[in-house]
């Protein structure tokens, strides 16, 4: 490629240079959006945690600042970890992190602007007081961090949560604090999960129960719906469950899903930890941003200079039509960079066929927007007994989109060469369970994405609720460069992928619609967009 840096983003955040992990503490504050994120200023690799600082006025274009907060305290010289802003109720934003002693001891640590008129907010000051919470009895020094974003409830009175594992159960410790200051450890966890491991970076907020509208934190009626988000450190996987918090237990209760390391919810099947929400009072939305890490290996990224991005934010709502689980959709900001669009409409996808979007090609088609739209295959109409090639439980992972059965594997090809010597595969996949009930799947497979050695090409895959009213899949894939985001039904669940071709780049990769199944497939229509080149600025 003619490129140095072929793989780094486009339209997704990251930093200048060097190593980033969490979003720390999004908020929106005086005319910026700003975002704050694990940092280490000395190299490619993790650590030397400080909270890197980056501002926006759309959530797109960003400018990248000091960092915002740096190991100088005895409490946190072992690293400036993860943890949350809260605005206060004069407007005034307040750090609450974790910080990591010389011993490795976490605690939880306050920080404040030092000048309230700077919107950009440059310069933090850390508390006197600090650190304002050690760990309690029972919990490991090393379990117990990255304390949420605090909510007020009836009283006046507020609480925040802080992460945490007692033996192998993980849990989410409540405290209580008149003044946001001093904080008691309530005797209730407000959620455990036996077995489940540690609980990293927490979430907790309110949910409406219709439409798309966020809420601010401390929100809370009878009508509202609560999210409970846990970044489960033994599967690297954000894990949520819809419910209930009931303020006189001090808990919370999932609808349908448990907060199950197994058989739980994910915000994403991929490359997507250690995410946080945050109000936008600006479009009244509920945010979500969060890391996606690299899979190709730390040499890589060390010779490279930089690791990881942030997915892009996403807008969080129920959703309604089953009112257990979310919708997340790509902020509409993004739709700002759509400029050169091909489409088409019923397209006819032979069994066995692979059809090229001509004019996707040229130009920048590794930045793209993707918008699909699939007739659901009639599938009543096969009998049982037909199928012998499932045995067992569909399993993205064995052969990927090579595989051929009945209804799948359909989708899409993206940072595909003409040669096809390299491809990432975005595809549905439609198979009967033991009990014989047609399961809808969808698959990210980078198996063949790239050349190059030493890559983690593990499938991503899960099972994607369809109603019986829905008779259409959908997709929408955001491709950037190295990161390749699906968003299945309507935001109904979603994948993200790192990739790195080393051929598929530039004027050489393309997009193509591809049925491998052994029944025709009939697109309804297709957009592909291609999107405008942003670069994040360094500091001013
Ligand atoms: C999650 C995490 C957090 C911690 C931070 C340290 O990725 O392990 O629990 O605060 O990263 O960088």
């Amino acid at each position: 490629s003619c490129h140095s840096q072929p793989y780094r983003s486009s339209y997704h955040f990251q930093p200048p240079k060097n190593w980033m992990n969490d979003p720390n503490g999004p908020m929106y504050y005086e005319g910026f959006y700003h975002l704050f994120y694990q940092y280490n200023p000395g190299g490619a690799v993790w650590g030397n945690l400080t909270w890197g600082h980056a501002v926006s006025t759309d959530l797109i274009h960003w400018r990248d600042l000091e960092p915002a907060l740096k190991p100088d305290e005895w409490y946190d010289n072992g690293g400036v970890w993860s943890g949350s802003v809260t605005i206060c109720p004069d407007g005034s934003p307040l750090i609450l992190y974790t910080g990591v002693a010389d011993d490795l001891e976490q605690s939880q640590n306050l920080a404040v602007p030092e000048d309230l008129a700077d919107p950009l907010l440059r310069k933090w000051v850390k508390s006197r007081e600090n650190p304002i919470l050690r760990h309690p009895v029972g919990i490991d020094k090393e379990d117990f961090r990255d304390p949420t974003t605090a909510w007020q409830v009836n009283d006046g009175t507020w609480r925040i949560l802080v992460g945490a594992k007692m033996g192998r159960d993980g849990m989410a410790l409540l405290y209580k604090s008149e003044d946001l200051r001093h904080w008691e450890l309530d005797e209730n966890v407000l959620h455990t999960v036996p077995g489940s491991g540690m609980w990293e970076c927490l979430d907790f907020f309110p949910i409406a129960p219709f439409g798309r509208e966020g809420l601010d934190t401390s929100v809370n009626g009878p009508h509202v719906k609560h999210v409970l988000k846990a970044s489960m450190y033994d599967d690297q996987h954000d894990h949520y469950a819809v419910g209930t918090y009931n303020l006189s237990t001090e808990s919370f209760t999932p609808i349908n899903h448990a907060l199950d390391i197994q058989h739980g919810l994910h915000y994403d099947y991929g490359k997507f930890y250690a995410s946080k929400s945050f109000y936008d009072p600006v479009k009244k939305r509920r945010i979500v941003w969060g890391w996606s890490n690299e899979s190709d290996s730390a040499a890589q990224d060390i010779a490279r200079g930089w690791a990881s991005l942030q997915a892009i934010p996403r807008v969080l709502w129920l959703d309604t039509a089953l009112g257990d689980s979310l919708i997340q959709a790509p902020i509409e900001e993004v739709d700002d960079l759509r400029v050169g669009k091909v489409s088409k409409t019923d397209v006819d996808l032979e069994a066995g066929s692979v059809i090229k979007i001509e004019g996707s090609s040229g130009g920048q088609v590794v930045l793209l927007d993707i918008e699909v739209i699939f007739e659901y295959p009639n599938v009543s109409n096969v009998i049982v007994q037909d199928y012998g090639f499932l045995n067992g439980p569909f399993d993205c992972g064995n052969g990927g989109s090579a595989q051929r059965g009945v209804y799948g594997p359909f989708g899409l090809l993206v940072l595909t060469d003409d040669a096809y010597q390299e491809q990432t595969a975005v595809f549905f996949y439609i198979a009967q369970d033991a009990n014989q009930r047609w399961v809808t799947h969808f698959c990210s497979d980078q198996s063949r994405s790239s050349l190059l050695h030493d890559i983690d090409t593990t499938a991503f895959w899960s099972d994607v609720r369809v109603l019986p009213t829905e008779n259409f899949l959908s997709l929408r894939v955001l491709v950037d460069h190295s990161i390749v985001e699906s968003f299945v039904q309507g935001g109904r669940m979603a994948i993200t992928s790192r990739v790195y071709p080393k051929e598929a780049v530039d004027e050489k990769a393309h997009v193509f619609l591809f049925n491998n199944s052994t029944t025709q497939i009939t697109v309804r229509s297709i957009n592909v967009w291609q999107m405008r080149s942003i670069t994040v600025l360094p500091l001013a």
